[in-house]
């Protein structure tokens, strides 16, 4: 599995400003909960000095996108729009000691809902709804213009690299051409411009490819989950592990007046009970995910936890 720093590892226990703003004046929304991943940013802004004085984030996703949210909260508060917008994901990954490359697309997640949710206060058109011929990635929602910024924000000159910053060509793969395409269209015109050195520039005559998969009708969160690195379990070693994980969380859940408990395991079902602040919380599927998250790492295997 992957490694998190520390940082990582504190924000995702103990996630700062995680919650719903009443009134915010901006909101900015990306990805989606079928894509595994989704960012709800509010923002408070003074209308005078336009200073962020606060900001909420609702996420459902991995720990490290649950870090990212948070870390991208506490950089904006106290700056102004103009500063805010300068902030850049590898600012919110290097705010959390670094993030493993796979999950560089959690703090490109944080990017992309900072803009949205600016020009929500501006009362500008945020384009979600991917104009025709601009969706580049279908399993993920990715359109041409996110894989543009993250590339020229990042130089990025791989397939791969694009698959780990914005998750396009995660899944299926039949999104492949379209990401050379504006891999090599963008790579060029930074070149052009100076920004990249024509040696390093994407070249599509050497690309290594994925494999093209079939879809196979599960969500792209249960396909990241599927490598499994660890041998294969008993029932009884498996429930015990969980039993274990569960107690190391449940602290963390009680300190903010919630509690988790183990109800059932079936195959890679594992059903929990929350109870008290986590019922009803507006954080209940982060809570959910966070859970998950822990007993994946724990277990090395892919697990799905449900909530009954
Ligand atoms: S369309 Fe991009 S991974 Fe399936």
């Amino acid at each position: 599995m992957w490694e998190y720093s520390e940082k990582v590892q504190e924000y995702f226990y103990n996630p700062k400003n995680a919650g719903v703003m009443e009134k915010p004046d901006g909101v900015g929304d990306v990805g989606a909960i079928s894509c595994g991943d989704a960012l709800r940013l509010m923002i408070k802004v003074e209308p005078v000095t336009e200073v962020i004085t606060d900001a909420k984030f609702q996420t459902f996703g991995c720990g490290s996108a649950i870090a990212s949210s948070s870390a991208l909260t506490e950089l904006i508060i106290g700056k102004t729009i103009e500063e805010a917008m300068k902030i850049t994901n590898q600012d919110i990954a290097d705010f959390l000691g670094g993030l493993p490359p796979e999950k560089m697309h959690c703090s490109v997640m944080g990017y992309e809902a900072l803009r949205a949710a600016v020009a929500n206060y501006k009362g500008e058109a945020w384009v979600d709804d991917h104009e025709e011929g601009a969706l580049i990635c279908k399993c993920f929602g990715v359109d041409e213009g996110m894989i543009e910024r993250a590339v020229r924000m990042n130089k990025l000159t791989s397939i791969e690299q694009v698959t780990h910053f914005t998750k396009a060509g995660g899944s299926c793969s039949t999104c492949v051409e379209g990401i050379e395409e504006v891999l090599a269209k963008t790579n060029a015109a930074m070149v052009a411009e100076g920004l990249l050195d024509a040696a390093e520039a994407f070249d599509p005559s050497n690309a290594v490819r994925p494999l093209k998969r079939p879809k196979t009708g599960k969500s792209p969160l249960a396909i990241k989950l599927e490598p499994v690195t660890k041998p294969k379990l008993t029932n009884l070693q498996k429930i015990r592990l969980i039993e274990e994980a569960i107690e190391e969380l449940r602290p963390y859940l009680k300190r903010d007046g919630g509690d988790c408990e183990l109800v059932d395991v079936e195959g890679e079902r594992v059903m929990v009970k929350l109870s008290g602040a986590c019922v009803g919380c507006q954080m209940a599927s982060v809570t959910v995910s966070g859970v998950q998250e822990k007993l994946i790492e724990k277990l090395g295997q892919p697990l799905r936890v449900i909530p009954v």
